[in-house]
């Protein structure tokens, strides 16, 4: 039951200029693998633990850190190469993802708005999300505080909000690194997510 740092799909500084190697390599190795080590810590505390005093007394420790695991071991793959490097970054093609945005907010460029705004008002370290309304599997935009997993809403997109995400690079200009970061968007990726999350493609 050990948690292990998953490898990035790309290396560190392929996400440039639009997120700087050293946020990059900060963020993987020294953040990411925090939140593992203290997830391995606590699963392991809970397994010895013998009361449910005991227990209880760890939901915190493994909410936070199993949550900080869970979000960017997704926020690594929901991210791409731009395509200025040859990557599919920030490239929404022709398919169901696209329909369903043009749905729901018209133009990708209206989505974009909306969910900056949206996240841009998160107060504190927390996520933005699109995600998939399971009732109506239509495509939302939400927020989760701290490293809150998305438990309402199947993940499409997540965006990690923490201060160190962005600081390095845009110090405290949230709203330039939320723009900047729809270049590094891996749409296929996001696609993929959809189409599970709606129950295949509706071809
Ligand atoms: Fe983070």
């Amino acid at each position: 039951m050990s948690n292990t740092l998953p490898p990035l799909p790309y290396d560190y500084n392929a996400l440039e200029p639009y997120i700087s190697g050293e946020i990059m390599t900060l963020h993987h190795t020294k953040h990411h693998q925090t939140y593992v080590n203290a997830l391995n810590a606590a699963e392991a505390a809970y397994a010895k633990a013998s009361t449910p005093k005991e227990r209880i007394a760890l939901q915190a420790a493994l909410k936070f850190n199993g949550g900080g695991h869970i979000n960017h071991s997704l926020f690594w793959k929901n991210l791409a190469p731009s395509s200025e490097k040859g990557g599919n970054g920030g490239v929404l093609k022709e398919g169901p993802l696209k329909e369903a945005i043009k749905a729901s907010y018209g133009s990708l460029d209206n989505l974009i708005k909306e969910f900056n705004t949206t996240t841009a008002g998160i107060q504190g370290s927390g996520w933005g999300w699109l995600g998939v309304n399971p009732s109506t599997k239509r495509l939302e935009i939400t927020t989760t505080a701290n490293q809150d997993p998305l438990l309402t809403h199947a993940p499409v997109i997540g965006v990690d909000i923490w201060e160190h995400a962005f600081y390095l690079q845009y110090k405290n200009v949230k709203v330039d690194y939320l723009n900047a970061i729809w270049h590094v968007i891996n749409f296929d990726e996001a696609e993929k997510r959809f189409v599970e999350a709606t129950g295949g493609s509706k071809l």
